[in-house]
């Protein structure tokens, strides 16, 4: 926690002193949530900062000499975990202090561990945009009562509906290790030919095992095993990051994996619209699918852990999560039905993004 490790002392900064970083969004930002990227990522800052304990003062958009700008206002002092934890914000492209009349740049110490391609690169019809991704896993990550497992690395993460896998990659780059389970057997495919490719051309040291799964004799779909590390030398000692991909129906998860592992449980939704070829084959209402999903996600999340979901208001109203999360003794984290997240991405959908605790 930034104030635990300020009062214990820990090495400050040359910002020591400085109480307004001023953020630039990523360009691509402003294309995925067009004119709401502001008051998106300012919600994402906040909650990063209640999360890890930054003493914020205010964040709100500024232009200086015509540029658009996040100004976020610290009270006091700003030390390097203040800097990591405003450098993973999903859309910071730069960092800058605001001394009187000039910006100072501040090196950023981003959580990337490999190259961003690993994220950009696949492009499909359905696909979750990698900001809104990294901006969901923040923010969970965020409500748990172990947000510095983000940073650290220790994060344990599942997406129960990874289709082609955005999680996994974004988990990947964070330097986590992460499950993934969807029920579409393209997805699955696809996403294994994806990753074992990506690996080869990049030339990490890694694994990569594909096989049945099953339980008791019991064949459930298919399994994809990963281990990888950034550098040879981190892959020869053992420090690897471990990415899973189970192949089957994420409202039966019994057995397939141990109670509590997870910190996060993370997913985008099925929007109950179109995606291209495979939007027959699965559920089409999110509701019911959660209502019969929950049960087992919850088993795998740890006391503390938290769930965070994007979906669309238009097939899932907030009123209504908030009445199944509460069933499911889920307390949501902020009023869901407030405005925060919501943004419109098209006739057909309304998303907004709901997170909630495991009491
Ligand atoms: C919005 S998409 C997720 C896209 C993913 N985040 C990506 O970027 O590729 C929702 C996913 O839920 C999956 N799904 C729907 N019902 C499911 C079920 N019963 N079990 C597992 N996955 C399911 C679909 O196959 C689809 O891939």
């Amino acid at each position: 926690m930034i104030r635990r490790n300020a009062a214990r002392g820990k090495r400050r900064t040359s910002l020591s002193g400085v109480v307004e970083l001023l953020i630039l969004l990523s360009p691509s930002a402003n294309r995925v949530y067009a004119s709401e990227a502001p008051r998106l990522v300012a919600a994402e800052i906040q909650a990063l900062a209640t999360g890890f304990g930054l003493p914020l003062d205010s964040v709100e958009p500024v232009q200086v000499a015509g540029v658009d700008y996040l100004a976020v206002r610290l009270a006091g002092a700003v030390d390097d975990e203040a800097v990591r934890v405003l450098s993973v914000v999903s859309a910071a492209h730069a960092i800058f202090a605001r001394e009187g009349e000039l910006l100072r740049p501040v090196p950023l110490r981003r959580p990337e561990r490999y190259p961003s391609d690993l994220v950009t690169i696949q492009k499909y019809p359905g696909k979750t945009n990698e900001q809104l991704t990294r901006l969901l896993l923040d923010v969970t990550a965020a409500a748990t009562d172990h947000p510095e497992r983000l940073l650290d690395g220790t994060l344990q993460v599942l997406d129960p509906m990874c289709g082609r896998g955005t999680t996994l990659n974004v988990a990947l780059t964070y330097g986590l290790d992460v499950t993934g389970v969807d029920v579409d057997k393209r997805d699955f495919e696809e996403y294994e030919r994806f990753i074992k490719t990506w690996l080869r051309q990049h030339r990490y040291k890694h694994t990569a095992d594909v096989g049945q799964l099953r339980t008791h004799g019991r064949v459930r779909g298919r399994r994809l095993d990963v281990t990888v590390a950034p550098t040879k030398e981190e892959f020869k000692a053992g420090q690897v990051q471990r990415l899973t991909y189970l192949g089957t129906d994420t409202t039966d998860l019994d057995g397939l994996l141990k109670g509590g592992q997870f910190d996060v449980v993370v997913t985008d939704t099925p929007y109950g619209v179109e995606h291209g070829s495979h939007g027959d084959r699965i559920a089409r209402n999110p509701l019911q699918l959660l209502d019969v999903a929950l049960p087992g996600w919850l088993r795998v999340l740890r006391r503390g852990g938290a769930l965070g979901l994007t979906y669309n208001r238009h097939v899932a109203p907030p009123e209504e999560l908030v009445e199944l999360f509460g069933r499911h003794g889920l307390e949501p984290v902020g009023d869901p039905t407030d405005d925060t997240y919501r943004h419109r991405v098209d006739a057909s959908i309304d998303r907004d993004l709901i997170v909630a605790r495991r009491a």
